[in-house]
């Protein structure tokens, strides 16, 4: 276990928190006490609507997450005011099904993966400085196991899930604690498209986006890595660890099960 993060007073920063999960985010560190969560999205005026709508405790921030100077900019503003103690690298991307274009891999690389080390590069050194900081990286449960549908989505997200891993162990003794979010299906924009096929469905019943912030305000609250608002994706992956030949086939089988009932 790491160290529990508390949140009365503190200073927040949600990348993509203009809508879905990170807005469920920002409420919600906001009704634990947080000082102030500046919601950062490449939707301005989303961000802008949600800030508003959250009060004045709220703030908002056009950012683009895969532009480190922009990235650095935001930190340097906000910490005029008062040091971030948590930054949740939350913006994500659905790209369309199959292997993907070349520009499908780059976008979601630059967004999942990217996005991630320029936070780590700009931001961790100073919470380092001052003796420790938080770290929350939004991953998925695809990051764990697998999204069938997109492989672009899939392979980053599992690129981010192994840098969070990575941030955790190497700068523990510096006082930086990462977690690292995997939830399955949450009714979010991302997914409202998802046909009876998607293979998103594979996890069964999406939850809510409030339901994945109150796992994270827990988890966060007991210093633990790995959040998984989904209780059947511990037993998923567990079954993936155990036995890598049998996981597939049962992946396959129930692939082929949602198409043809599709
Ligand atoms: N919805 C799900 O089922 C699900 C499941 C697992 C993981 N996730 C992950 O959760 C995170 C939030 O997704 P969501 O479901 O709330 O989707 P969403 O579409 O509601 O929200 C994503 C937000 O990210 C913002 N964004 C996209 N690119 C950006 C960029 N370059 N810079 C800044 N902001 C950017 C969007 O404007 C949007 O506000 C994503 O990382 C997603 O991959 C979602």
């Amino acid at each position: 276990m790491g160290r529990p993060f508390t949140f009365p007073g503190r200073t927040i920063v949600v990348t993509g928190g203009a809508n879905g999960i990170g807005r469920a985010l920002a409420e919600r560190f906001l009704a634990e006490g947080a000082a102030r969560v500046v919601i950062a999205d490449l939707d301005g005026q989303g961000a802008a609507r949600t800030a508003a709508e959250l009060g004045e405790r709220a703030r908002a921030h056009t950012l683009d997450v895969t532009d480190a100077a922009a990235v650095a900019a935001l930190i340097e503003e906000v910490e005029r005011d008062a040091p971030i103690d948590l930054w949740c690298s939350n913006a994500g991307v659905a790209t369309g099904g199959g292997l993907g274009s070349d520009a499908d891999w780059d976008l979601t690389w630059r967004v999942h993966v990217q996005a991630h080390v320029h936070v780590a590069r700009l931001l961790l050194p100073r919470m380092i400085e001052r003796g420790g900081g938080h770290l929350l990286v939004t991953a998925s449960a695809a990051g764990l196991l697998t999204n069938v549908d997109s492989a672009p989505y899939s392979v980053t997200k599992h690129g981010a899930v192994a840098l969070a891993e990575w941030l955790a162990i190497r700068h523990w003794d510096e006082g930086i604690d990462v977690s690292c979010l995997c939830p399955l299906g949450v009714n979010t924009a991302m997914t409202a498209g998802d046909g009876p096929t998607a293979a998103t469905r594979l996890g069964g019943d999406y939850i809510e986006p409030a339901d994945v912030a109150r796992s994270v305000v827990e988890a966060l609250g007991e210093g633990r890595f790995l959040i998984l608002p989904h209780p059947q994706a511990a037993v998923m992956e567990q079954r993936r660890a155990s036995d890598r030949d049998r996981w597939l086939s049962g992946m396959r089988r129930a692939h082929k099960r949602l198409l043809d009932a599709g």
